[in-house]
Order: C-alpha cells, then sequence, then structure tokens
C-alpha cells in the first residue's frame, strides 16, 4: 500500500513543498530513503523507527521505501521526521489517510516518539500557504513563530502519541497563537545614557536616517561600542512586513527557539573579528544564513574593523552593494536577504591613543600607517560617514546634563526617512533610503547649485576622492538637507558631508579632524 505526507524544505528564504510517499510491503526488513537526501535527513530512518516503536508499531517484518519528491530538490535538515512517520502510519493502516491529506507536517522525532522544534518552521508555514495549503501541524515551540502566518490553521503537538490519537479523532490538538506584545519594539539601551560625543551622536542620526554606513574612529572607552547598541532604538519601527521578514530568517537560523516570539526590534549583530566568511554571508551545513543577514533591517556592528579576518570582509561587498547574499552550492544557488546598516569601530592607531590630546600614543609614523592599511580597502569605501571620537573628559562624565534622548533622535529620522520615502514613491527613484541611491539618480536628487558644486570639486582634488566616494558626499548632503527638511542640498550640507570623509586625510593628521 502507499501512502503520502506534506513536508517542506527551505532554499534560502524559499521553501518548497515536499511529499513524503512510503511504500511498505512484507519482506526483508529495510528501510530506504531516496529523493536527494542529505545526511541529515537519511537519519531520519534511525529515529523514525525507535519513535514508531514507541506508539506500539513494530517495523521490522516490513520492507519500507521512502521517497521524497520532487527528486531533483535537495532535502536538508531534520524537520521531515514527523511527515515520515505520518505517512508510515498510514501507509500501514495504522491511522486513516484522509485526515493527513493536505496538512504540512513539520518536526523532528526523538527516539521515545516527542516531537522537537524545527529551524524555519516560520518561512515552511509561510511558503505553504503561498501553495495554498491551509492547515499545518508543528512542534509545540515552534508554534508562536508559526501562528504569525495569518490565513493558516496551526496546530501545535509534543508527541508522536498524541499526533496520532488526534488523527484517529480521539484528541484534538491545540491552536496556535501568537502571545500579546507590547507594540511598539522596547530597546534598552538608550541615548540619553550618552555623555559628550556630540560629533558621533550627529553621524550616528545621519546613519539612521539615510540608512548610511558608519565609521567610529576613537580610543578604548570612548563610547564606541556604546553608540552603536543605541542605532536600533532610532531607527524606525520594522513594519509587519520587514518583521516578519527579520523573524523568518532568523527561525532558519535557529534563533527563535530562545525567545519563542517574532522578532519586533530592529536586530543588532555583533559578531566577534574572528568570524569565517561562511559566519559573515552563510552556507556551511544545513545552509544557516549568515550575520549580514541575521542583521537585515537592523544593525551590523564590526568592533575593532581592524582585526577581522579579510576573506570576511571581502565577502561583505556584494551584499553591501545588492542588499541580498547568494551562496552557491553544488546544486545552485540560494539567496538570503542582506540589508542592515553597517556599524564599524576601529581605534585610530595600534596603542589606541593617538590624537586624544594626551601624549600617551606611542605609535611611529610607519606603524601607524600599517594599522591603517588593514583598515583600507573595498569595505572602508563603503562606509559612508566616518567620525573621529575623543576621549570623554571628566567633566561631562560627572556634569548632571543628560544628553538627548533616543526617542527625540528617533522622531528627527522618522521624518528624513518619509521624506525619501516619498521621493520614492513619486518613482524618481528606486532606493529606499538615499544610502541606495545609484549614482544616475543622484544626479537630480542631490542637485548641486554653484558654491557647492566648487566646493566638491576642490575637495575631490585635495582628498583625492574616489569616484565611489563622491557619490556617497552627494548621498550624505541629500540626508543632511531632509534632515533639515530643505529641498535642495545646500553648500554647508556638501561641507559637512565632505567632513565626514576623515578616512581620506593623512592617517597622521587624524586628529585634527
Ligand atoms: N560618552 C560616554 N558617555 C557615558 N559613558 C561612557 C561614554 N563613553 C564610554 N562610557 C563608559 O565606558 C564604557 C565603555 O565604553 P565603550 O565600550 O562604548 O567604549 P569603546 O569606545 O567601545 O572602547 P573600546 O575601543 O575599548 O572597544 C561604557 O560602558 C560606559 O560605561
Ligand atoms: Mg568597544
Amino acid at each position: 500500500m502507499l501512502a503520502h505526507a506534506l513536508g517542506a524544505t527551505l532554499l534560502g528564504l524559499d521553501a518548497h513543498p515536499v511529499r513524503v510517499e512510503v511504500d511498505a510491503s512484507r519482506g526483508v526488513p529495510s528501510f530506504e530513503l531516496v529523493g536527494l537526501a542529505e545526511v541529515s535527513v537519511r537519519e531520519s530512518r534511525v529515529r523514525v523507527k525507535s519513535a514508531l516503536a514507541h506508539v506500539g508499531v513494530d517495523l521490522s517484518e516490513y520492507r519500507l521505501v521512502v521517497n521524497l519528491a520532487p527528486a531533483d530538490l535537495r532535502k536538508s535538515g531534520s524537520g521531515f521526521d514527523v511527515a515520515i512517520a505520518v505517512a508510515t502510519l498510514a501507509c500501514l493502516g495504522v491511522i486513516p489517510s484522509e485526515p493527513i491529506d493536505g496538512v504540512l507536517f513539520l518536526g523532528e522525532l526523538s527516539l521515545s516518539g516527542d516531537i522537537h522544534s524545527v529551524r524555519g518552521a516560520l518561512p515552511k508555514v509561510l511558503g505553504a500557504r503561498q501553495r495554498g495549503i491551509t492547515r499545518a501541524v508543528v512542534p509545540r515551540r515552534n508554534g508562536t513563530e508559526a501562528a504569525l502566518v495569518s490565513g493558516v490553521d496551526v496546530r501545535v503537538v509534543s508527541s508522536l502519541g498524541e499526533l496520532v490519537a488526534s488523527i484517529r479523532g480521539e484528541h484534538k490538538l491545540a491552536q496556535a497563537t501568537v502571545p500579546e506584545r507590547p507594540l511598539p519594539a522596547h530597546y534598552d539601551d538608550d541615548l540619553i545614557e550618552v555623555r559628550g560625543q556630540s560629533a558621533a551622536r550627529r553621524a550616528l542620526e545621519i546613519a539612521a536616517a539615510g540608512g548610511h554606513n558608519l565609521l567610529m574612529i576613537g580610543p578604548p572607552g570612548s563610547g564606541k561600542t556604546m553608540l552603536a547598541r543605541r542605532l536600533p532604538g532610532i531607527m524606525p519601527p520594522l513594519t509587519q512586513e520587514e518583521a516578519l521578514e527579520v523573524t523568518a530568517i532568523h527561525s532558519i537560523a535557529g534563533l527563535l527557539s530562545k525567545s519563542p516570539a517574532d522578532v519586533r526590534a530592529r536586530p543588532f549583530r555583533s559578531p566577534h573579528h574572528t568570524l569565517s566568511e561562511v559566519g559573515m554571508v552563510g552556507g556551511g551545513e544545513g545552509l544557516r544564513p549568515g550575520e549580514v543577514s541575521l542583521a537585515h533591517h537592523g544593525a551590523l556592528f564590526l568592533d575593532e574593523l581592524a582585526e577581522f579576518r579579510r576573506p570576511a570582509l571581502e565577502a561583505l561587498r556584494q551584499p553591501l552593494e545588492d542588499g541580498t547574499v547568494s551562496i552557491s552550492r553544488a546544486h545552485g544557488k540560494v539567496t538570503f536577504p542582506a540589508r542592515p546598516l553597517v556599524v564599524a569601530a576601529t581605534n585610530p592607531c595600534a596603542c589606541g591613543y593617538l590624537g586624544d590630546g594626551s601624549d600617551r600614543c606611542g605609535c611611529t609614523r610607519d606603524r601607524i600607517q600599517k594599522y591603517r592599511a588593514r583598515l583600507s580597502g573595498p569595505l572602508l569605501d563603503r562606509l559612508d560617514v566616518h567620525v573621529v571620537l575623543p576621549p570623554v573628559r571628566v567633566g561631562e562624565l560627572q556634569a548632571d546634563v543628560r544628553g538627548e534622548s533616543s526617542a527625540a533622535v528617533a522622531v528627527r529620522v522618522a521624518e528624513a526617512r518619509a521624506i525619501q520615502r516619498s521621493r520614492f514613491e513619486a518613482r524618481e527613484t528606486s532606493a529606499p533610503t538615499n544610502g541606495a541611491l545609484a549614482m544616475r539618480d543622484l544626479k537630480h536628487i542631490a542637485a548641486l547649485c554653484d558654491r557647492s558644486s566648487r566646493l566638491l570639486a576642490t575637495a575631490v582634488e585635495r582628498l583625492a576622492l574616489s569616484a565611489r566616494a563622491y557619490g556617497k558626499v552627494l548621498r550624505v548632503a541629500r540626508t543632511l538637507a531632509d534632515l533639515e527638511g530643505q529641498t535642495a542640498v545646500a553648500a554647508h550640507h556638501v561641507a559637512e558631508a565632505i567632513g565626514a570623509r576623515v578616512l581620506d586625510r593623512r592617517p597622521t593628521t587624524l586628529h585634527a579632524a
């Protein structure tokens, strides 16, 4: 007899339904699994066999063949266990096959028949809905994320025994529900706690307003990490669509199981500098998204930029241009969204104290240049705004003046973003933020008056700015005008934007910035 059940596999963020077909006949016992299954799927046989024994089904007299269709689609992960078990039970006549028709089954089995959570439950249920599937059974721990998909009746289950009882009509599975959450998202860190650092605060605001990648240069303990952490809190709240996308990526990475709710806050990712290329852009076993995708719609903080491995930084180039990352595989390639705001931090020199006003820095010119050479390169060129942080003065720390709050800054950021969106809607541009404006759009969106034009020409010559840096100056100047609600880009916007190209100056004059 033949029976089938529905499972799903992922290619990047896209889910593809998989038809699990089981054929059983009496004979020499065997359990064959075909259909381009990776090792992780093939291991399913051991778990399914043992879990079935726990619901009283002995496979030792059967010859089983499990086919995962379509055969040309690579399947990975342990999420097929439940679909395989259910199809097998139907095939053996232990459960009726009619109730499992058209239902998506997700879940990994333990040897004793418990059903454990799987990665990517949200995108899998989402993908099923797109194909007209309206019922799903998911592990209890995946219930919350799966319930975010409206239009699908999602039920949660804890064990194979419970599932069997429900299919037989002896038990009703609970419906998955999304818990009430406070809205909007809450961020623990607030700019109010940051003393001084007015230039860096301004740079952070510009970065958030225009979607500009930022580099902070400062001595140890000047507040670089502290400021970077406060970036998501001044960005506009995630739209529902963005939140769903971020949650789906985090679901695939298996990060939701720790806090089984959807992602409301903009992500803040701060990978260690020993991060590998795969860790940065994704890939490897199970095709997990990398840090650049986990930070999608949020901030990717590269602390100690000079210490990062070269290949990991090089790999960031394509995603920073395209907003997506492609990972090549033996069977085609998969794509993940990757549009984070990059914030990098570095000390000004190897000892960290260059230009801090004291004579602590003992770095020779040669050493400074070597350190800077580690910073330069393709990534640096993609950081639109550079800002130098002076050491925090004790007076600033002791004074009773608090900084402006994140909420106040967020209002200005939101206004500037609204202006950019209105340009976008008027179809003048296809970019959602100034940071992503195409060069050809810059000509009219950031058109310059004669004075600004001359100013920029002089700067290009004196600082030997690259064509890319030229474009960055224009984009940042546009954001500065938007922050002021000005239609035209003025000379003082251009001047400030040029000032934000600190690293285009000679290394030892850094402190003069
Ligand atoms: N501007 C500031 N206002 C208030 N507190 C600050 C400021 N800068 C630093 N601090 C205090 O110093 C601590 C360390 O700051 P932070 O980690 O941000 O420094 P950093 O610039 O990242 O240093 P490093 O180069 O060593 O990474 C903060 O947790 C905070 O308590
Ligand atoms: Mg730090």
